[in-house]
């Protein structure tokens, strides 16, 4: 996985892919600070919740999921600080992650075949196994398997274009040589929209083990340095609801079988796993509303 040997034509695509990379708008400021206030050891919720109060939608999502039903409090929280202390900072983190990964994963990808908001609804599905899934195989940091999963196809957003201009060619390579989508453009551009992903993920200097979980979501591999949480979210991509009419190895939701390995998971008791965390996704339908 990663860079393959480009002949001219293909190294000023790539070159291309890169530059696109490069040119993504730098995440917003307001939400950064509440990212850095909460890697902050000595912050306290009541410094946290005054960050939140500046940004009105983030208010709005914060105090939506500190109320809702599943939580199960039986008093309603009113204000910001309170529901940073009963969310806590880690599920705060990820609903941060998610008011700054909304727009950008709910814009159509023409490319992709995608609706309106279709990346936003599979990203937050694969966000949501991801995190049930972390906690059913006692993976220490749900919320970080969720922020995982919810942009693990974030590379997307700048492949779009290219997937676009040679779609055609894409799904003939994909039919003849029954490869998955993202076999194909690692073949065709030298880079997968896993790889971009991981750039983008550079570009925007998020947490190392984050980038990782991006750049290996398809491909986990047993000797990278945290292959667990890559191994959650390849597990998540495929068990996570999706259109009932595509392939799914075609569209690379398979489970590799390294990351059975890796979460030292038996594959006949996949079956299982899969029904338990189907039924267990109304919990986060809070989740899959736009913040
Ligand atoms: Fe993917
Ligand atoms: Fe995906």
């Amino acid at each position: 996985m990663g860079f393959s040997k480009p002949d001219t034509a293909e190294q000023h695509r790539l070159d291309e892919i890169i530059r696109s990379v490069n040119r993504l708008r730098p995440l917003p400021g307001s939400p950064l600070r509440i990212l850095k206030e909460l890697d902050n050891q000595s912050t306290s919720a009541s410094q946290v919740a005054d960050l939140i109060l500046l940004d009105q939608a983030l208010t709005a999502y914060l105090l939506k999921v500190a109320n809702s039903a599943y939580l199960g409090f039986s008093r309603q929280c009113s204000s910001v600080q309170e529901a940073v202390v009963r969310l806590g900072f880690k599920q705060v983190r990820s609903l941060v992650y998610s008011t700054m990964a909304s727009g950008p994963l709910g814009a159509r990808l023409a490319g992709y075949r995608l609706g309106d908001k279709g990346l936003w609804f599979h990203s937050v599905a694969v966000a949501s196994s991801s995190h049930w899934l972390a906690k059913a195989l006692n993976y220490p940091d749900p919320e970080k398997a969720y922020v995982a999963g919810l942009l693990h196809d974030i590379g997307k957003l700048v492949l779009d274009q290219f997937v676009m201009a040679d779609y055609n060619q894409i799904i003939e390579m994909m039919y003849t040589q029954k490869q998955p989508m993202w076999r194909v453009e690692e073949q065709l551009f030298g880079i997968d929209h896993a790889g971009v992903g991981a750039l983008a993920g550079e570009h925007w200097q998020f947490p190392a083990e984050l980038i990782e979980a991006i750049r290996y979501h398809h491909n986990p591999c047993m000797d990278q340095p945290h292959p667990q949480l890559a191994a959650i979210v390849n597990l998540a991509n495929a068990l996570a609801p999706s259109e009932s009419n595509e392939d799914l190895f075609l569209a690379g939701k398979i489970i590799q079988p390294i990351t059975y390995e890796i979460l030292k998971l038996n594959p006949e008791s996949t079956p299982k796993l899969a029904e338990r965390l189907q039924a267990s996704l109304f919990n986060y339908q809070d989740r899959f509303e736009t913040p």
